[in-house]
């Protein structure tokens, strides 16, 4: 018989070793090769090529339409799919633990069983009752979903080659597992394969997969990078667990684009779509204070008005402290430089808070001038203009540079009942005939300072 091999993984990116190793050599993380027993020798046919013929087909001959696709009844959950779900294709929907991932996949086969299409929802986390309490908060659910309890991968193939659904949600890729490879579930090994056989499903029947997945601490879904590589669509669900909103961002579609954010909010009853989330990023804003901007942001397509808050004080120590929540540290630093440059504000021996309020993140370059005004305004210990917004990318010679989608921006901030907006000079000199809302062009961060604060 012959003698079972043992491979080391990485858990982090799946690169194979015959050693263990404290470092990753491919993706440069320590301590994530495990052990697993080799799985059932591939490959050994390989070899010889039965030589069965294959046929390209010409482009021209290929039907496809978007009619296709079908909705899941969440206005904001199909907008990130880009239009609704792609019958065949895999979906991935990782977060953290308790974020919300089986209430919102729930919901969506509650809704296409209120469509009358067949649903199957399989879990390996939770029982069959658990399930029924879940879903007697959420409401009324029609008849054609079914329920299974299973982890073995062999057992949902066959069921669902038997009853043919139209969607299968698999509750958690980390519970599954395959008989033929011997390391535990959750490995990488298996994660892959099961990947790989729920994929050779969704292909081969046309049905929609949707997997959960479970997310390491870092925040990437647990298992090989190639999950990510292998799926059609990679839906992230997050938010702040303290917060009820929670945003689902897709991160990869084969399908549409992949900046779309939808926005939920977590209720009594499940899980609720927030339709306007400027108005509810903006809720509880503090009035007349210093250190706090309303900035807009383009999340796929759509503006998204937020709050930027900034805490500049003199530090007791050396050293300053700076901090970034909900943005990028170093694009702060990078702002910070700019600012004692280009303005001659001295801040080099101040510590800096800058947060976005609600917890989100955004990292779009046009929320800059709203960092800078926020900085400033705190530096300054000024209020700025409450009803004012701002938008604009800085440059390093401090200058105010154009931005995309100005026009979506200031009607979302008009929209809103905001009176002024302060935005670039190249992006004002491009709008037209909008009317009711005062716009400031500015060519430089001075020149936006001495404006608005
Ligand atoms: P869950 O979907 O189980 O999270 P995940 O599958 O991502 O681990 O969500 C569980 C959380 O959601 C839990 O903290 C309770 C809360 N919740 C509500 O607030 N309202 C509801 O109607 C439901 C079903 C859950
Ligand atoms: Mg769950």
């Amino acid at each position: 018989m012959a003698k079972a091999r043992i491979v080391y993984y990485c858990q982090s990116c799946g690169t194979e070793s015959a050693k263990w190793m404290g470092q990753c050599p491919s993706c440069k993380e320590w301590n994530t090769f495990v052990e697993e027993a080799m799985p059932e020798k591939r490959g050994a046919k390989a070899a010889a090529y039965s030589g069965h013929k294959v046929k390209a087909t010409k482009l021209k001959d290929i039907e496809a339409s978007e009619e296709g696709r079908v909705s899941t009844g969440m206005a904001e959950l199909d907008r990130v799919l880009g239009g609704g779900i792609v019958p065949g294709s895999m979906i991935l929907v990782g977060g953290d633990p308790g974020i919300g991932k089986s209430t919102l996949l729930l919901q969506v086969c509650r809704n296409l069983a209120g469509q009358n299409r067949d649903v199957l929802y399989i879990s390996g986390e939770e029982s069959l009752q658990q399930i029924k309490i879940r879903a007697q908060r959420i409401g009324q659910f029609g008849d054609t979903l079914s329920l299974l309890c299973e982890t073995n991968l062999d057992a949902i193939d066959a069921i669902v080659r038997d009853e043919q659904p139209q969607v299968v949600v698999i509750d958690s890729i980390q519970t599954m597992y395959n008989e033929n490879i011997a390391s535990a579930p959750g490995s990488v090994s298996q994660v892959r394969e099961s990947t790989g056989s729920l994929m050779a499903l969704a292909k081969g029947l046309g049905v929609a997969v949707f997997v959960i997945g479970h997310v390491t601490k870092e925040g990437v879904v647990a298992g090989p990078r190639v999950l990510e590589h292998m799926v059609d669509t990679v839906l992230y669900f997050e938010g702040d667990r303290h917060a009820a909103y929670r945003i689902l961002r897709g991160v990869k579609n084969r399908f549409g684009s992949t900046n779309e954010i939808g926005v939920f909010e977590m209720c009594s009853g499940g899980l609720r779509e927030v339709e306007n989330p400027s108005e509810f990023m903006l809720g509880g804003k503090p009035e007349g204070a210093s250190g706090s901007v309303v900035a807009c942001s383009i999340e796929g397509s759509r503006p998204i008005l937020l709050e930027v808050q900034a805490l500049v004080c003199h530090s007791n120590f050396g050293m300053p402290r700076r901090t970034a929540a909900g943005t990028d540290f170093n694009r702060v630093n990078l702002l910070m430089a700019v600012l004692e440059k280009r303005v001659g504000l001295k801040m080099g021996n101040c510590d800096a808070y800058v947060n976005i309020a609600g917890g989100i993140k955004m990292n779009e370059p046009a929320i800059d001038l709203g960092i800078v005004l926020a900085l400033v305004s705190s530096y300054k210990n000024r209020a700025i203009d409450e009803n004012t917004i701002c938008f604009g990318e800085i440059g390093l010679s401090g200058e105010v540079r154009a931005v995309h989608m100005a026009e979506q921006r200031v009607l979302e901030a008009k929209k809103l009942g905001f009176t002024a907006c302060v935005l670039p000079e190249a992006s004002r000199a491009a709008l037209h005939g909008i009317d009711g809302i005062r716009l400031i062009g500015v060519k430089s961060v001075k020149d936006a300072i001495d404006l608005a604060i």
